[in-house]
């Protein structure tokens, strides 16, 4: 697969990551430990070298995975993980003190089974901590070796610029995707103008955007956070369907699928743009993995880019979760 750079001094990645989270956290049932790990391995073998975690997933037991999985191929593949929520797990709140910053780090690099962690992100703004000593603390642990890389995820503008003069971001993570394209009003051109790259989380709308998902489909299992994103309320689904007629029909002149549209249309819109798509099947991941082969003409572009403009979506992503905020 061809590679991308993430920010000016940043790695290189895989065009496609892999985003770990659905693996055993908020996306149904969780795969059998040794199945996760081959899975991920089978996406290393596939030419994948990106791939996306956190402490809060699991918690915890997410890194594990991903550790295990890697350990064998670890100088050849970037690990990305995120700190950010009180003890480690989320609905706890948010704690991004220097102090739980460095416990997180340590304690990742255990579960990761390695020496450094080459993209460190900030999961959430913590509107209590000042960006300044965020930002001073993952420059410590750079000092240290023990992280190669900063990011932020669901940060603004404002938290992007304080960040990036203390310690320079090699990326942004944050969902875009062409069911939720908000970063498109402002923060895309502040991370381009900064060179900063961007990482796509949900690219595929949380698996909406592959025209897969049945209106009636529920979101049954205790762990599946579907079930509260507005966005993907019964009704909502059956709102947004012109989305996914749209889609399809790019899908048909491309002799693609859907969920490869979601993903190559993202590829697309800048060569610094990076989407992670989270899958729990090998066949999902060789069809998402060939989405890095499609490419748009300007005019095929400027064709989505129309007929978008003519669909209004409907529904939030998140019931109660932060909109990215303002950082002191
Ligand atoms: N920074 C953040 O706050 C944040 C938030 C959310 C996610 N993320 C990251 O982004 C990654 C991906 O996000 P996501 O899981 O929310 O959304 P996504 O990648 O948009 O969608 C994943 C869902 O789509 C389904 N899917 C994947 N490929 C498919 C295909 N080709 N056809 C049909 N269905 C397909 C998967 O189901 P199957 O497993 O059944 O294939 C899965 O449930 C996560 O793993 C995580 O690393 C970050």
């Amino acid at each position: 697969m061809q590679k991308r750079k993430l920010g000016r001094s940043g790695p290189e990645v895989s065009a496609i990551g892999f985003g770990c989270m659905g693996l055993n956290h908020h996306r149904g049932p969780a795969l059998r430990k040794e199945d996760a790990i081959a899975l991920l391995r089978a996406g290393f073998d596939r030419g994948v070298t990106f791939f996306d975690t956190a402490e809060i997933y699991g918690p915890f037991t997410n890194e594990e995975i991903v550790g295990d999985a890697l350990a064998p191929v670890r100088d050849s593949v970037v690990i990305a993980t995120k700190f950010g929520f009180k003890d480690g797990r989320p609905n706890t709140g948010l704690d991004s003190r220097p102090q739980s910053i460095r416990r997180m780090v340590e304690a990742a690099l255990l579960r990761l089974k390695t020496d450094r962690i080459d993209i460190l992100y900030q999961h959430r703004i913590d509107p209590d901590v000042p960006m300044a000593d965020v930002a001073g603390a993952v420059r410590d642990l750079i000092g240290e070796g023990k992280v190669l890389h900063f990011g932020l995820s669901e940060a603004d503008d404002q938290s992007v610029r304080l960040a990036h003069a203390v310690q320079p971001l090699a990326a942004l993570q944050s969902e875009y995707s062409l069911f939720w394209r908000q970063p498109e009003a402002s923060v895309l051109s502040t991370v381009e103008e900064l060179g900063i790259g961007f990482v796509s989380y949900s690219p595929l709308g949380r698996g909406f955007l592959s025209g897969t998902m049945g209106q009636n489909t529920s979101f049954e299992a205790a762990n599946d956070q579907r079930k509260t994103n507005p966005y993907l309320a019964p009704e909502n689904r059956a709102a947004n369907q012109p989305i996914i007629d749209a889609i399809q029909s790019v899908a048909k002149e491309k002799k693609s699928t859907a969920a490869q549209i979601a993903i190559a249309w993202l590829l697309a819109r800048k060569p610094w743009i990076v989407p992670i798509p989270g899958t729990t099947k090998v066949n999902r991941l060789e069809e998402n993995i060939a989405a890095a082969a499609i490419e748009f003409s300007e005019e095929e572009m400027g064709k989505i880019d129309e007929v978008f403009a003519t669909i209004t979506p409907h529904g939030d992503r998140y019931a109660t979760a932060p909109r990215p905020q303002a950082q002191k």
